[in-house]
């Protein structure tokens, strides 16, 4: 059944800081991607956004910067929505839910599951602030870690051993808001018995969908199988949509019950007829998401929904994994992201780009990195020297060879080549159709450069400027040589046209810059244009060329490099701010000073990590059985050495320090599980500690006595 309508949402963002390039990767490109494809077919299409503006994270924010909630919500939504729309992402609506129409449907939804008797009462206890009068969230309740003795430990977690706490774990629990001991005090809330809708989860999801992505899918899997639990629907706070109880003051909906109603509340801020596209079954819904709320959107919300009945449910949840930054997670804390505002200010007229890399590098099945090297490469050797290298080449020879205007095209007398390559135009077609409705963005945008690939491949066979170097006594190329070459560029500005239609959905403006130079109307871009021969016609003239992308200098990204570790804030914690201090005394007793500032230097300059980070690394116990120097490399020694289970090739750069007669025999620290190198045509798997000394001379770090090898160090 073909649907009658699509409605498309993109996950609401909290508004508690600005969207990252990881944000626009995770879901909001992929769904402007779907969108523009869908309105080209001329489909009824709505697209629904908005910012996410209640929940713990906000208050937080609001905490630290001594403002009201409100205050940081309309700063961000601010910079939020104009970032998506400077990047052309064409919602059709982005609101924010502190808009009083979404409190409205909220508390409304939230009701029709009360009168139905569907939420169980629970009274629990939980910690309260006196002084503030007010229940406090695990992430307000500041206390002793009881694992590591952290004075600084969170309710929920210690940041410093990362050992995840509840509040009553916490030794001398303290309010984060007023610092007084929280009591502990009874309070009531509304629980959704999740468990109750497992056997329809497990059909709608499991057997059903089975369609869905693998990624969500497994998700899916593995919650169900582990089984589902009532979750608290309402929470102890004065930020957020009010639960519509006379029993409930203090209270508001949890962040996660009344977000997803957002999609509801802002179609409904949209049209009048927002009910045909939430209550009518032949609307498909599709939610873009990352891959950190498919829970909420494959599990929770469904429920909701099915308890409450009036509506329809996804039809598909195409969630991306996260897209990592120059090899590193990203922490906006931490500021390791690259902010869309900023990359905007840096790169004006350039959204395209950045679309471009985002969407083929998206990370669809599995986590990807984003580099400003691999930024640069894929605009300056893809964008610039296929795609925009072509259409600026037709351009050029066009007006050369063809006085501006669009040649004939002599049926009768087409090549092998020339029918070869306007076959080309369908089947690319078919190719996009198909990976875009099964969300294959990357492999889609794939197609439309390889056709602008064939597209320079046989204007290289055509070589219409050789043609033209047959000319008659006139000075003009013969009638043959100038039917080739009308022919040739014939084609090749329909595959302009093509290339217009079919790269729109992703790179919109260069699709419109497209259209202007063709001086065409951006009614052409519509899909079903898509494939045929006669979008520009004979005789028409065209503008002189244009570059559609200029090259990205190496200086540009060595400052966005450079801009992106500036940013690094790395946090300390007490303790590490103490002995800063100590080593700063150090330097003023020191006759050292430049020596030892330096040493400071490059203790400071390692963040800290939790012990998570810590326990990744695999060291063992190993003894050296032979060592030998590597040739033309001074430095190094080529080792193996025994781990007990096995015998590994490390290559160390100790040479300087030791001979390998010296060190045969010796028993080392092995970090075992480091990603293999190759050296000098050599595979290192591993390194060995060694600490420096003030002289730098390296010394081996060992176990006090010998012991078995393969032996675990912690
Ligand atoms: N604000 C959430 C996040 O950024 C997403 C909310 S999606 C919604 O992870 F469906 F709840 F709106
Ligand atoms: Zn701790």
């Amino acid at each position: 059944m073909t649907p009658s309508r699509y409605l498309l949402t993109a996950a609401l963002p909290y508004a508690n800081g600005p969207v990252h390039i990881g944000h626009l990767a995770g879901c909001y490109l992929p769904a402007d991607i779907y969108a523009r494809y869908l309105r080209s077919k001329n489909l009824d299409v709505k697209f629904v956004c908005g910012s996410d503006e209640h929940g713990v994270p906000i208050t937080i924010r609001a905490m630290k910067e001594n403002k009201t909630p409100q205050e940081v919500v309309d700063h961000f939504h601010a910079i939020i929505k104009d970032s998506f729309a400077a990047m052309g992402i064409s919602f059709d609506i982005y609101t924010r839910t502190s808009n009083e129409i979404h409190h409205k449907t909220a508390q409304d939804f939230f009701l029709n599951l009360y009168e139905k008797g569907l939420f169980e009462e629970r009274e629990t206890e939980q910690y309260f602030d006196e002084e503030k009068q007010t229940f406090l969230a695990d992430r307000y309740i500041i206390g002793t870690c009881p694992v590591c003795g952290n004075p600084n430990a969170y309710g929920d977690q210690c940041e410093k051993c990362g050992s995840s706490l509840s509040p009553e774990q916490l030794i001398n629990p303290r309010s984060a808001l007023s610092d007084a001991t929280p009591i502990k005090k009874k309070t009531k809330h509304w629980y959704f018995p999740l468990q109750n809708y497992e056997a329809f989860l497990q059909q709608w999801i499991l057997e059903d969908h089975k369609n869905w992505k693998n990624n969500v899918y497994g998700q899916c899997k593995s919650w169900l199988d582990k089984g589902l639990q009532p979750r608290a629907m309402t929470r102890d706070s004065n930020w957020g949509v009010k639960v519509p109880l006379s029993d409930a003051e203090g209270k508001v909906l949890y962040v996660w019950f009344d977000a997803p109603i957002g999609y509801i509340s802002a179609t409904k801020e949209l049209i009048e007829n927002w009910a045909d596209y939430w209550c009518k079954a032949d609307t498909k819904l599709v939610h873009f998401i990352g891959k950190d709320n498919i829970v909420f959107h494959c599990i929770i919300f469904p429920a909701m929904l099915k308890a409450h009945g009036d509506f329809i449910l996804p039809d598909n949840v195409p969630a991306n994994e996260f897209l990592n930054i120059e090899g590193e997670k990203v922490s906006t804390s931490r500021n390791w992201a690259v902010w869309v505002n900023e990359y905007l200010k840096d790169f004006p007229e350039q959204q395209d780009v950045l679309r471009y890399v985002l969407c083929a590098n998206a990370p669809e099945t599995k986590d990807n990195d984003f580099t400003w090297k691999d930024f640069q490469d894929r605009n300056n050797s893809e964008l610039v020297a296929i795609f925009g290298n072509f259409v600026n080449r037709t351009f050029v020879l066009m007006h050369k060879l063809c006085k501006g205007k669009v040649p004939v095209l002599h049926q009768q007398l087409l090549d092998e080549a020339d029918k070869k390559m306007i076959e080309e135009f369908s089947a690319t077609k078919a190719k996009i159709e198909s990976l875009l409705e099964q969300f294959k963005f990357r492999d889609a945008l794939y197609e439309v450069i390889d056709l602008a690939r064939k597209g320079n491949k046989y204007m290289q066979e055509k070589q219409p400027w050789i043609e033209a170097k047959q000319t008659g006594e006139d000075g003009l190329p013969i009638a043959e040589a100038q039917i080739k070459i009308d022919n040739c560029l014939h084609i090749c500005l329909q595959l302009c046209a093509n290339l217009a239609i079919f790269i729109n959905p992703f790179l919109p403006f260069t699709a419109k810059k497209m259209c202007h130079l063709m001086k065409v109307l951006d009614k052409m871009l519509e899909w079903e244009n898509g494939g045929k021969l006669k979008l520009l016609s004979t005789g028409y003239s065209l503008r002189p060329p244009e570059l559609l992308f200029r090259k990205i200098e190496d200086a540009e990204i060595a400052f966005q490099v450079e801009k992106l570790k500036a940013g690094l804030v790395k946090p300390l914690s007490d303790d590490t701010k103490e002995n800063k201090k100590v080593m700063d005394i150090k330097v003023v007793d020191t006759a050292h000073e430049g020596e030892v500032a330096a040493t400071k230097e490059e203790i400071m300059v390692k963040q800290q990590i939790n012990f998570d980070d810590f326990s990744k690394i695999d060291l063992k116990t190993g003894t050296i059985i032979s060592a030998k120097k590597v040739e033309k490399a001074d430095k190094l020694l080529h080792l193996e050495i025994d781990l007990g289970f096995e015998v590994r090739t490390i290559l160390s750069g100790i040479a300087e320090h030791y001979s390998p007669e010296e060190i045969k025999g010796k028993q080392v620290v092995v970090v075992t599980n480091l990603a293999p190198r190759k050296m000098r045509g050599i595979e290192s798997n591993g390194m060995i500690l060694m600490a420096e000394d003030k002289e730098g001379k390296l010394h081996f770090v060992n176990p006090e006595a010998t012991i078995a090898n393969g032996s675990g160090v912690s």
